[in-house]
C-alpha cells in the first residue's frame, strides 16, 4: 500500500480533539451563557455528545499519528517497504473498537458493562462460528499480506497440475487470478494458506521448462543431445542464460526418454514458447533423419535403426527442402552428386563479406546467424539460418561479393554446390530460378531494413520489383533463355 500522508494532515485530528476537551472542560460556562441548567435534559445530553466525539476524534489523532509515525515511517520505511493495506485497515478498526469500548465502559455501571460484555462476548462466540471460514479466511489474508507468498502480477497453481493464473487482485476475503484463457478464479485466502501452491514468479520470474521426447536406442545419445540443444538454441525468446540442456531422463524397451530443458523468461510467454520449442525439436530431428521412436516389429525397427545411425543422406536433405520441390527426380538427383560435404567448429565463420562468391550452401545440422553491418557500421543480427536453410545464392544469382558473414552457432554439417554445376539445372528449371531470385530479394529488403536499426514496415514494397530485377540479372549470368 502506498500510505501518502503528509505531516501536517496530523493537525486536524489534534485542533478537534483539543476543541471538543476544552468545550467539555467548559461545558457547565456554556450552559451558563446559553442560560440552560448544567443538571437538565439538554445539558446532559449534550455533555454526552461532546464526549463520544472527543472519544472519536482521539482515535482519529491516533491512527493518524500511526499512520505518519510508525507505517509510514518505522514499518513502512519512509516508502521502500510494501505495508499491506489490510494490516492498516484492520489496526485502526481495533483503535475504534477500544474507542467504543471504552465509552460503554464509562456509560453504564461496571456490572452492567460485564453483563453487556457477557452477552456480547456470547453474540460473538455465536457469529464466530457461523462466519468462522470468512474469518479464517480474513486472517489468512493478514498473513498473505505480511508474509508476501505471491504479489499482483506472480502466476501461481493453486492445487498441483490445476489451473495457473496470474494474480490481479488480493483483497481481506479473496486472491483473484485471472488464467491465460481469460478466466478469473477467486481463491478464498485460507485455502491459500492452508494447501501448498506452486509460485512460477519466484524466487524470479524465469522459471525451467521441459519437453520429453522418445528417442530410437540405436541413436547414440551424443548425436541426439547435439541436434536437441542446436534446435533449442534457435528458438528466439528462449533464454540463452541459464543455458538450455538436453538430459537422458530413462530408458524404456522401445526408447530412451530426453528431457530438452529450457528457461522460460516469464509464465505469460510459456505456451508460445513451448509451442515454438516443440517445433524447433521436431523441425532439427527431421532435417537430420531422426523419427521419434515407436513400438514397430522387429523388422522395421532394424530399418529403422540403420537410418537413424547416419546422417540423412544430401540426396535425402534435398528431397525435404520445400524450395527444391520444383525440381524433377533426376534434377535433385544431380543436385545431390554435386553437393560436397562441409563441418564446421562453432564460431567458424562459413562466408565472409566481401569475399568473392560463387557457390551455394545448404545446412544440414546445426545452427548459423547471418550477420551484417548497419548503416554506422555496427554490427546487425540478419537471421538464424536452421537445418533445410539455404544461403549463399545471393552473390551466387548476382555475381557480386558475399552480402553478409554467415557464423556457426553449433557444430554445423553443410552441403555446398558450385555455380557451375547448378547453371544447367537452373537452365532446365527457370521455377528454381524465380524462387532464388524471390528469396534475394526478401532478403535484400529486410537488410536494408536492418541496416538502418528501425522496426521492419508492415508491408515489404518494392520487393517484385527487386526479384524481377534480379531475375534479369541471373538470366544473363547464367544465360537463361526463359
Ligand atoms: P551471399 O551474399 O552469397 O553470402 C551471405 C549470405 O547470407 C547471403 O548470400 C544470403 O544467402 C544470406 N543472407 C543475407 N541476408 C540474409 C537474411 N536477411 N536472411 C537470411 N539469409 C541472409
Amino acid at each position: 500500500m502506498n500510505l501518502r500522508l503528509s505531516h501536517w494532515q496530523v493537525l486536524p485530528p489534534i485542533v478537534a480533539f483539543a476543541a471538543l476537551f476544552a468545550l467539555l472542560m467548559k461545558w457547565r460556562d456554556v450552559l451558563a451563557s446559553l442560560g440552560l441548567p448544567p443538571e437538565g435534559r439538554v445539558g446532559m445530553l449534550g455533555r454526552d455528545l461532546v464526549a463520544v466525539l472527543l472519544w472519536f476524534a482521539g482515535a482519529w489523532v491516533v491512527t493518524r499519528l500511526l499512520t505518519i509515525i510508525f507505517w509510514q515511517g518505522i514499518f513502512g520505511q519512509g516508502g521502500r517497504r510494501h505495508v499491506p493495506r489490510l494490516l492498516v485497515d484492520l489496526v485502526a478498526a481495533l483503535v475504534y473498537a477500544i474507542a467504543i469500548l471504552s465509552l460503554i465502559s464509562l456509560w453504564f455501571e461496571f456490572e452492567i458493562a460485564t453483563s453487556a460484555l457477557t452477552t456480547s462476548g456470547i453474540l460473538v462466540a455465536v457469529l464466530g462460528f457461523a462466519l468462522r471460514d470468512t474469518i479464517a479466511d480474513i486472517f489468512s489474508g493478514i498473513t498473505v499480506n505480511l508474509e508476501r507468498p505471491y504479489r499482483i502480477g506472480d502466476w501461481i497453481e493453486v492445487t498441483p497440475g490445476g489451473r495457473v493464473g496470474e494474480v490481479v487482485e488480493i483483497s481481506w476475503r479473496t486472491t483473484r487470478l485471472v488464467t491465460q484463457d481469460n478466466i478469473s478464479i477467486m481463491v478464498p485466502n485460507g485455502l491459500l494458506s492452508r494447501t501448498q501452491f506452486a509460485n512460477f514468479s519466484l524466487p524470479e520470474r524465469h522459471f525451467r521448462e521441459a519437453v520429453r521426447l522418445r528417442l530410437p536406442p540405436a541413436l547414440s545419445p551424443e548425436r541426439a543431445r547435439q541436434v536437441l540443444s542446436n534446435a533449442l538454441k534457435g528458438v528466439s525468446g528462449v533464454l540463452q542464460s541459464p543455458p538450455p540442456e538436453v538430459r537422458i531422463v530413462d530408458i524404456e524397451r522401445h526408447a530412451v526418454v530426453y528431457e530438452a530443458r529450457f528457461w522460460v523468461p516469464d509464465y505469460r510467454q510459456l505456451t508460445q514458447l513451448r509451442d515454438a520449442a516443440i517445433t524447433s525439436l521436431l523441425e532439427h530431428l527431421d532435417k537430420a533423419g531422426i523419427a521419434l521412436a515407436q513400438e514397430r516389429r522387429e523388422i522395421t525397427v532394424r530399418r529403422a535403426e540403420t537410418r537413424m545411425s547416419r546422417h540423412l543422406t544430401p540426396l535425402e536433405l534435398l528431397r525435404r527442402i520445400e524450395m527444391f520441390d520444383v525440381l524433377a527426380e533426376e534434377d535433385v538427383a544431380e543436385l545431390s552428386r554435386n553437393l560436397v560435404e562441409r563441418r564446421f567448429a562453432p564460431g567458424h565463420a562459413v562466408v565472409r563479406s566481401g569475399d568473392p562468391g560463387g557457390s551455394l550452401f545448404v545446412l544440414a545440422e546445426g545452427l548459423l546467424e547471418v550477420e551484417g553491418k548497419s548503416a554506422e557500421g555496427r554490427k546487425v543480427r540478419l537471421a538464424r539460418i536452421e537445418p533445410g536453410g539455404v544461403f549463399g545464392e545471393m552473390s551466387l544469382l548476382t555475381g557480386q561479393p558475399r552480402s553478409a558473414d554467415v557464423v556457426c552457432l553449433t557444430e554445423a554439417l553443410l552441403y555446398e554446390v558450385d555455380g557451375a554445376a547448378l547453371g544447367p539445372i537452373l537452365q532446365r528449371r527457370p521455377e528454381l530460378a524465380l524462387l532464388l531470385s524471390a528469396k534475394v530479394a526478401r532478403r535484400v529488403g529486410r537488410n536494408e531494413v536492418a541496416a538502418t536499426e528501425q522496426p521492419p514496415p508492415a508491408t515489404a514494397a518494392g520487393e517484385t520489383g527487386l526479384t524481377s530485377q534480379i531475375l534479369a540479372r541471373l538470366r544473363a549470368l547464367f544465360h537463361l533463355d526463359r
